[in-house]
């Protein structure tokens, strides 16, 4: 996700401007910009890195003028640099535009847009927009934008201005959040409301399809036909502190519930129904070429290795392929037997890892190697064959938490990609595992709203010294994943472990203080999972026999679950290779809650950092 502001009005805009996006910045600091109008005169300053530098450059370049706008990036096409950095203009650089979001549909409007003439400078996805308000301009900026909007497909928002026609500000609403705001002779617009408290509290939060005209005597709402809408202004009474996380305590809990929507931004446009295929256009790999690969082996570290693993069920049991999953910290060190056709993914949210990437770098004459990673243009990518991109937007807190369930999300399109290409799933097979993966956002939001549960039984269980996570199948990498997020939240001591592997000697370990989380969610539609529930269930018996306490996370309205249960979390029932990333929200809010509850840190966990580049 992206920071975007906007500012029309008697102050001088650049310090509003600037000011807007200081508060913006956690939602994307890889690069920045600023686009000043005064008069006839269109003035632009973008920096790649943090938003200092564009400051740092304003200082020495200073932008005079009545209005413009900001953007602060989190790329998602297109490197960091301060030719890709926004905002980004027409042919002419008589209009530029701040965009946060995805254009579905950019490579084929770009083509198309060539071909009538336009000159193209950048790599993002974003230019594509300039050039269509271009193409459409007749002398207002809302009718162009309004015609731009039936060519443009995806999740977005965007924010404009015109040197042609000045003293106004357009804003737009596709999917992706952004705000307006007005007073006193005022105008305003944002991606969130940090950036818009310091002036006003009576705030526009602009709905999908709207278009939004924002100008000195207020604001004009109109719909994506161009028709007027009446416009509802809400009170933030809000913090500015508490604003910046979107109103929640703390960056982990608003990444959690940000979840939906980065699977949403994470599937968008790579796959088709119509088709009946996944379609990675983004993976520098031709069929041919994903076709050689016979062996897979994964490398990652931490949360990332758990989606890894994860990643070996789903490939084995769609595509039949081989796949081994190694530590990056341990793979650097031991002699690995590596076969021919074999392809390295590598999987690392901050794309900075030092034992993952010095593992990526010593495979490289080895196989070819595809990395899949939420920072465009971070080592990984520099290193990689390929690149795979999670979009989950910035993760801020510590602990992993969208970044690993849209990890999950790409490793199932690759699957299935792999699937297709070697004619392991019949076509009602891939249909349904598509179409499943349609429903996952919504899922994940019934989980989401349904989460008080969760905050109750952690209220019984954050006094707790140990924790068993114990599940079978795809659904073990989830254990050991609730077992790290409770480890690294809380500082509760915390293992996950295949639960067919208790009676093998940890069995000896349970007792009437030992909570025991057991995963018990199961496929409906598939007899194998209900098989290795039907194993889980006895395990919880014989954990129950010697009075362990039973947390068990199951299908909504398993009875069998509930009589065994001391706590109960129950999740909609889902495609088997999807019910991790829909099991793995609950785990992560038991960890949050029972951390808070602890009076522990819950963003910068002690002994901890966000990307670890030392060994
Ligand atoms: C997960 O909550 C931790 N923050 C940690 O295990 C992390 O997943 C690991 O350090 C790998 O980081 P990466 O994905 O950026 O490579």
């Amino acid at each position: 996700m992206c920071g975007i502001f906007g500012y029309i009005g008697p102050r001088d805009p650049v310090p509003v401007i600037m000011g807007g996006l200081r508060s913006l910045e956690y939602r994307g600091y890889d690069s920045a910009g600023i686009a000043i109008i005064e008069g006839q005169q269109l003035r632009i300053r973008r920096c790649s890195g943090k938003l200092k530098n564009l400051e740092e450059l304003l200082q020495e370049q200073p932008v005079t003028g009545q209005f413009g706008l900001g953007h602060t990036r989190w790329a998602t096409h297109g490197r960091p640099t301060e030719e890709n950095a926004h905002p980004h203009r027409d042919c002419k650089g008589r209009i530029v535009v701040a965009h946060n979001g995805i254009i579905e549909n950019y490579l084929a409007l770009k083509r198309k847009l060539i071909e009538e003439g336009h000159k193209f400078t950048t790599e993002t996805d974003t230019e594509v927009i300039a050039h269509l308000l271009e193409k459409h301009f007749q002398g207002s900026l809302e009718d162009a934008v309004v015609k731009a909007l039936a060519e443009l497909k995806g999740l977005y928002a965007f924010t404009c201005v015109c040197v042609d026609d000045p003293q106004k500000i357009v804003a737009v609403r596709e999917g992706n959040p952004l705000i307006v705001g007005a007073m006193d002779g005022e105008g305003f617009v944002a991606s969130d409301v940090p950036a818009m408290l310091p002036y006003t509290r009576s705030i526009l939060f602009l709905d999908d399809h709207e278009v939004a005209v924002v100008a000195r005597d207020g604001i004009r709402l109109l719909d994506t036909a161009g028709n007027r809408r009446k416009p509802q202004f809400q009170h933030i009474a809000w913090d500015p502190i508490m604003a910046e996380k979107g109103g929640y305590k703390h960056f982990m809990l608003k990444e959690i519930y940000e979840q939906p929507v980065a699977i949403e931004n994470t599937i968008l446009g790579r796959f088709s129904l119509d088709t009946n295929t996944v379609h990675l256009e983004d993976i520098a790999f031709t069929n041919d070429v994903w076709q050689e690969f016979l062996h897979i082996r994964i490398l990652a570290c931490g949360t990332s290795w758990h989606a890894a693993l994860a990643g070996k069920y789903m490939i084995e049991s769609l595509a039949r392929l081989p796949v081994e999953v190694d530590y990056a910290s341990e793979y650097r060190y031991r002699n690995p037997v590596v076969l021919p056709d074999t392809l390295f993914i590598f999987i690392t949210q901050s794309g900075e890892t030092l034992d993952t990437i010095a593992a990526q770098r010593q495979v490289r004459a080895a196989g070819k190697t595809l990395t899949i990673t939420n920072v465009v243009g971070s080592m990984t990518t520099r290193v990689a064959d390929a690149v795979l991109y999670t979009r989950a937007g910035p993760e801020i807190g510590v602990a992993s938490t969208k970044a690993f369930t849209t990890q999950l999300a790409c490793l199932y399109l690759i699957a299935l990609h792999l699937a297709k290409l070697h004619k392991t799933l019949s076509d009602s097979e891939m249909r349904k595992a598509l179409t499943d993966l349609t429903e996952l956002p919504h899922k994940m939001e019934r989980i989401l709203e349904n989460s008080k549960r969760i905050e109750e039984i952690s209220k019984g269980l954050f006094r707790q010294h140990d924790f068993l996570f114990l599940a079978r199948g795809i659904h073990f990498p989830i254990a050991l994943e609730g077992a790290l997020k409770l480890k690294e939240l809380s500082y509760i001591h915390a293992e996950g472990y295949p639960a067919g592997e208790m009676k093998h000697g940890p069995n000896a370990l349970i007792d009437e203080n030992l909570p025991v989380v057991f995963l018990a969610a199961y496929d409906p539609d598939s007899s194998e999972s209900h098989q290795r529930y039907e194993k889980v269930l006895n395990n919880i018996k014989e954990v129950k026999s010697r009075d362990g306490i039973i947390v068990a996370l199951g299908n909504e309205g398993d009875a069998d679950l509930a009589e065994s249960a001391d706590h109960l979390i129950s999740i909609s029932p889902a495609n088997e290779y999807l019910l991790p990333i829909l099991e793995v929200i609950p785990l992560q809010l038991l960890a949050y809650h029972c951390a808070v509850r602890r009076g522990c840190d819950i963003d910068q966990p002690r002994n901890l950092a966000k990307s670890v580049t030392v060994e």
